[in-house]
């Protein structure tokens, strides 16, 4: 069967990425086929699992490239050369200008740890965002997969799920409890959904 080319951005711990093959594996994701990671942090540990699954790797660096438009350009000539029909962001703490944006007009999703519009936009990334969602006292939280425009997380929303904040929760509590029962679900079913627009288009 005809799948679409998937490439997972990333820059940490992966779990994410991690999700998404599992998907694989399990069959959740079947009109796609991961074949790229490719991280801006050459620590990430991201990298790792990549490798386990026997995933092809790339590293590209911002400081080494010098500038924004040198480090994009880098990323989209290894994401054209791969063939990509759909660039996955799971944890990639770098925002990306209108130039790449617009280079995959429909065809970057995003998975963001509450749910937009609250909590989102330049400066929320990772844990930042379960601090200002706890500052703030909300009862509930979530994730949202979205497409990427060159607004930062300002794309059309694709899946959302709440999470409901508990007692005595701490920034590192609520980032686990929102990765464990929405973005390990929704990343993986967004990723599915659009691969299966995809691969009707082909
Ligand atoms: C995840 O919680 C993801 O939603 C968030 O960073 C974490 C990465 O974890 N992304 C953002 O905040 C993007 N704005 P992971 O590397 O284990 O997938």
């Amino acid at each position: 069967m005809l799948k679409a080319n998937i490439a997972v951005l990333v820059s940490g711990g992966g779990t994410n990425l991690q999700a998404l093959i599992d998907a694989q594996k399990n069959g959740i994701i079947k009109s796609g086929n991961i074949s790229l990671v490719i991280s801006n942090n050459s620590s990430a540990y991201a990298l790792e699992r990549a490798k386990n699954a026997g995933i092809d790797t790339a590293i590209v660096l911002k400081k080494e490239l010098g500038s924004q438009e040198a480090f994009e350009n880098k990323l989209i000539e290894i994401l054209d050369n791969a063939k990509t029909d759909i660039i996955v962001l799971a944890g990639f703490m770098s925002i990306l200008s209108a130039d790449f944006t617009n280079h995959y007009k429909d065809r970057i999703i995003n998975v963001h740890p509450s749910l937009i519009p609250s909590f989102c936009g330049k400066g929320f990334y990772g844990l930042k965002v379960h601090e200002a969602a706890l500052a703030y006292g909300v009862k509930v939280s979530g994730a949202t997969v979205h497409f990427v425009n060159e607004i930062p997380d300002g794309g059309k929303i694709i899946m959302q799920k709440a999470v409901e904040i508990m007692d005595g929760d701490t920034p590192e509590i609520l980032q686990k409890r929102i990765m464990e029962e929405a973005e390990w679900k929704i990343l993986p079913l967004s990723c599915e959904k659009v691969c299966s627009e995809i691969i009707k288009e082909k």
